[in-house]
This record gives structure tokens, sequence and C-alpha cells, in this order.
């Protein structure tokens, strides 16, 4: 414990007198790297190894990260199987200091607070106090929306979720979206807040299903990320060695669990010690299975990449059911956002058009829960700036995905 305060205070003076920021500290000497077009097999094997993180998913090139403890042991690697690697950024640390000090002051931050929190912020990134504030103030406003905890994170923050309520004539049928289950991934939960907003100003008229929608499904790896670690991507599960805590909670649901995911709790990927053994994961699926007669859709936003991607994750060869229909919905979405915003998103497969990955909320909602439609939709960018998107994409990217759900919904019901 005294330990801890004076590490604690060690930091705090450092940051105090002008030297590094705390911040950046768990990137220094990191790396990022963009393969060459076969880069896609190797990249895959080193991160379940952990010496890798997969960052951009494009048939043509990779970026990845290389932490600074597996520069060597990756670069040799590469060498062995003839993959080349450009460097893209010799310390990332130095590289986000250098971003932040630039965009300081470009834009104005916007604030809120306790029973005060009337919208989703526009050009900035909330808080997970802030979307608290933000949902409250939601659901005590309305007669339709209520807010309910679904179980406590690792860090026992709550994994809040907003049920909206039918009043149209599609009453019967529901959709399921869940944002932030990646905590670096910060565009999925401006997204979901958003889509939350608009659904419920959207009312009368349109008439939706009812809508539950999980917009921060990893609140401790988000703050984390946001004080820490901006590339942090898993929870915050305990674990021996300090850098490699965290499970994937994308990776711990209990369908071909393990395919396509890491034994090894150092890898990005780590399944965790057993199917569900996470609580947000756990919470996620009582309350799923709790609505499930109801579900025609589960969305699990992430970024990035900007694809919409349907079943399977956990095999190649096998093919879904109703993938024709998916594919079918799935362009009409796509479309959608051609014609509002001429922004291009793919319609694609997830084992076969990017990698393997089981133990995903999306495999899960479609084979145990029986969830006729269930995607994974990659939002902003294409890789430019990657988990780094700007907050100037957040109002472009939520009524692109708006728009495409609006149309989405009007087909599948
Ligand atoms: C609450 O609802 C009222 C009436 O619909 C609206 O005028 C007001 O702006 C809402 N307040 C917040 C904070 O959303
Ligand atoms: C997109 O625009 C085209 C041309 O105006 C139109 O025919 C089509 O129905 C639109 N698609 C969607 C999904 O809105
Ligand atoms: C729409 O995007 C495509 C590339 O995706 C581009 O070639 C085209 O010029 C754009 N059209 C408009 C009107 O901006
Ligand atoms: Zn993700």
């Amino acid at each position: 414990m005294l330990i801890v305060a004076l590490v604690m205070m060690a930091m705090l003076t450092s940051t105090a007198s002008g030297m590094e920021p705390i911040r950046h500290r768990a990137l220094r000497g990191h790396q990022i790297w963009q393969l060459s077009g076969d880069g896609g097999a190797v990249s895959f094997e080193l991160m379940q190894k952990g010496l890798m993180d997969v960052l951009g998913h494009s048939r043509t090139s990779r970026k990845v990260r290389v932490p600074s403890r597996a520069l060597e042991e990756a670069r040799r690697i590469l060498q062995e199987r003839g993959v080349a690697h450009e460097v893209l950024v010799e310390d990332l640390a130095t590289f986000l200091e250098e971003k932040e000090r630039l965009a300081r002051g470009s834009v104005e931050r916007e604030s809120c607070f306790p029973n005060s929190c009337p919208r989703p912020f526009g050009n900035s990134y909330m808080t997970f106090k802030q979307i608290e504030w933000f949902l409250q103030n939601l659901c005590e406003n309305s007669t339709r929306a209520s807010l309910t905890s679904l179980g406590k994170s690792t860090e026992n923050r709550d994994i809040w979720m907003v049920h909206l309520r039918s009043e149209g004539p599609k009453a019967g049928g529901a959709i399921w979206v869940e944002a932030g289950i990646h905590a670096r991934e910060w565009i999925s939960s401006a997204v979901a807040l958003h889509l939350l907003k608009n659904l419920l100003q959207d009312d009368g008229t349109a008439g939706h299903p009812d809508v539950y929608v999980v917009p921060m499904a990893n609140p401790d790896g988000y703050e984390y990320s946001r004080t820490l670690d901006r590339f942090w991507r898993k929870n915050r599960r305990r674990a021996s060695n300090p850098e490699c805590m965290g499970v994937d909670l994308n990776r711990n649901w209990g369908f071909h669990y393990g395919v396509g995911a890491s034994d090894f709790e150092c890898s990005e990927v780590f399944k965790g010690a057993a199917a569900f053994s996470e609580p947000e994961t756990k919470a996620l699926r009582d309350a799923m299975k709790k609505v499930k007669d109801n579900l025609k859709m589960v969305l699990s936003l992430h970024s990035y990449g900007q694809q919409l991607l349907y079943p399977w994750g956990y095999s190649e060869e096998e093919t879904a059911p109703d993938t024709d229909d998916l594919i079918k919905a799935g362009n009409v979405f796509v479309e959608a956002i051609k014609n509002l915003s001429n922004t291009s998103y793919a319609v694609a497969n997830v084992a076969r058009d990017l990698y393997k990955a089981s133990g995903t909320t999306e495999d899960w909602a479609k084979s145990v829960l029986g969830v006729k439609y269930t995607y994974t939709l990659e939002l902003r960018d294409e890789g430019e700036n990657g988990f780094l998107l700007d907050p100037s994409h957040i109002l472009p990217c939520s009524e692109e995905v708006w728009e495409g759900l609006k149309v989405l919904l009007q087909r599948i019901f």
C-alpha cells in the first residue's frame, strides 16, 4: 500500500514538474509497423503469442503495434517468414504526445454535470462518468426509456443497459446494440449514445421495435485507455504480470470458445480462464438470454475498418444460417450510408475476409440465442487514424449509422 502511494506520488510529481506525462508511459518504446501484403497469417500468430497487436484489417496492408519488449523477437520472426515491415511510428508515446500538443486548444472541450447532461457530446469523447450522467438524464426524462445495471465490472463499475420500449406498430420484436466491448474503440460508444438520442427523438411516426442498448460494455478498459494507455483493448482482469492484465471480452463468449483466440495472458486476444469467466460477458449474456425470444438483430459496434461483418467468425468453411439475408440486409445498410455521406462501408464475412475470431458476441448470439441478424460493425475510419479517430467524426459517423440502421430496421421488421 505504502509502495503504491509512493509510486503514485512520484508519478504526480514528475507530471507537475513538466516531465513525461503519465498517460503515455505504458506505450514508451512501442512501435507501429506496416507489414507487407502477405503478413496476415504471421501477424495473427504473433498476436496470439502476445508479440504483436493487429490494429487494422485490410487485405493488402496491415498495421500492427509491437510492444517494446517484443521488438527484437517480432523482427526476427518476420524476417524468417519473409514478411517485410516498415516502421511507421518509432515511439508511440512521443507520437501521441506530439499529436496532443498539436490538437491542444483547437477544439472547444464539452462538459456536463450530474443532472445536467442533456446531449451526448459531438466534439469530444465523454468520460465514463459523463456517459452515466447522460444516460440517467435521458431515462429520467422519458417514459419510454429505462436504465438498468446488468452487473458490475472487475473494478466495480456498472454495465448499463437502456431499454427503449416500442410504441409503434413494430411491437413484439427487438434489437440489441452493444458498444465499447473493446476499450480503445471510443467511437463505438459515442455512436451508441447518439443512436439512443436519435431513437428517442424519432418516436411516434416511424415506430421502432424495442431497443436494448449497452453503450459501454467495458467501462474499466475504457477509463484505462483514457488515462494510462490509449491502445488498451481488453478488460482489467488482474494478472501476475501487470503488462499482461485483461481478457479480450470479444473472445470470452461460450461458442467455439478458444478458436482464433489465445491461451496466453499477454496476448491482446487472450480468451480468459474459461468461457464467461468475466463479469462483463456474464452480465451481457444473462441480460440477452432474458429477451432472446424477441431479438431479431444483435449489432456489436467496434472500430475500425468501415465494415459490416456477418458470421461466422469461428470458421471459414461453415456458412451461417440466413447468410443470404444477412448479406442482403447488410447491402441495404451500406447503400443508405453511401447515399447519405458517400462513406464506403463493405459487407464482409469475419473468418473469410478478416481473420478467425470466436467467442464473440456475434457468433454466440447467432448460434446459442438463435438471433437471425447478428453483425459486428467496424466504424470509421479505414485506417488513416484508426483508434485515434478525431472527435470531429463523432457526429457524421453517428448520422450515417443512424441512416443505415433506419433502413435496415424497415427491411427486417
Ligand atoms: C426533457 O423533456 C422535455 C419534454 O420532452 C424537453 O423539453 C427537455 O429538453 C428534456 N430535457 C432534457 C434534459 O433532455
Ligand atoms: C440510394 O440511392 C439510390 C439512387 O437515388 C436509390 O435508388 C436507392 O433506393 C437508395 N438506397 C437506399 C438504401 O436508400
Ligand atoms: C464518393 O466517393 C468515391 C470514393 O469512394 C469518390 O471516388 C467519389 O468522387 C465521391 N463522390 C463524391 C460526390 O464526393
Ligand atoms: Zn473491436
